[in-house]
């Protein structure tokens, strides 16, 4: 603990104490067979975030918590290693592996910092894992070293501009229509209520650092809920995330 960064010391502990919350939604995502994302459960059908073919591709979490999207590649073909910082997280997702009958390796371990030599992966996914609290300064390289060249990196996180709009408490209710954030500078996020820490990049410096670590960018879909669409989150209102996207997904090739 003494030698992690202080922001991976500080969300280690705060995940460790919210691994209890995560147990019945992380059971709800093992149970589904197609995938279903982010905070608006949009299908895989529709979001098309994933490759086609995941026969045999070799496949790293990074950030994993209860270790659905793995379970999810896994049932694809995939071989998945998932890695979390919080090891109470990780007690959950082995217990989901021995319910749901499905075996494959986890790891307890900084995303930043990961120990597989270069070129291991076809593919680095993140959904609310390292996408958003781990530095990406530090961790989108690394991922991009562990990648094979040609290999994807995927990764879904907040919008942009719902970071620059959400108020700091749930009290406060979900994200308005004003901007209450600077966008300039944007990097490191802190909320009165939570001692956790997240980081969240505006577009230029995404792009410049998916650049500067070797990666293409291939995509940016940003999702959008169907109609009517509903959220266990009070942070994020469907009338909201209809008119402006609540939720990025980057997707990035290293270049061969
Ligand atoms: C919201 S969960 C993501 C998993 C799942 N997709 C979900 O949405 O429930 C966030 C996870 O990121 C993990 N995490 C935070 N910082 C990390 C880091 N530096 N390296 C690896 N995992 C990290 C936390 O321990 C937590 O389990």
């Amino acid at each position: 603990m003494a030698d992690l960064p202080e922001h991976v010391a500080r969300n280690r502990a705060y995940w460790d104490a919210m691994a209890g919350d995560w147990v019945a939604p992380g059971r709800r995502n093992w149970q589904q067979d197609e995938p279903h994302w982010g905070v608006w459960q949009i299908p895989e059908s529709e979001a098309k975030l994933l490759p086609t073919d995941l026969a045999g591709k070799d496949v790293i979490e990074l950030g994993c918590g209860t270790a659905y999207v793995s379970a999810w590649l896994a049932r694809r073909g995939a071989r998945p290693v998932g890695i979390d910082n919080s090891a109470k997280q990780l007690e959950t997702a082995r217990a989901f592996q021995r319910e749901f009958g499905l075996d494959f390796p986890l790891l307890h371990g900084n995303a930043e910092n990961v120990p597989f030599p270069d070129a291991s992966f076809d593919l680095a996914i993140s959904e609310y894992g390292a996408a958003i609290w781990a530095d990406p300064y530090k961790w989108i390289p690394e991922a991009a070293r562990i990648l094979r060249p040609g290999g994807q990196l995927i990764f879904l996180g907040n919008g942009v501009l719902f970071m620059l709009t959400v108020p700091d408490t749930d009290a406060e209710g979900p994200a308005t229509d004003r901007l209450i954030r600077d966008y300039f500078g944007m990097y490191r996020f802190e909320w009165p209520e939570e001692d956790s820490v997240e980081f969240h990049l505006g577009y230029g410096d995404m792009i410049r650092l998916l650049h500067s670590s070797g990666l293409e960018v291939e995509d940016l879909v940003e999702l959008r809920p169907a109609e009517g669409a509903t959220t266990r989150f009070p942070y994020m209102s469907a009338e909201w995330a209809r008119r402006w996207p609540s939720e990025d997904v980057w997707k990035a090739r290293k270049r061969a």
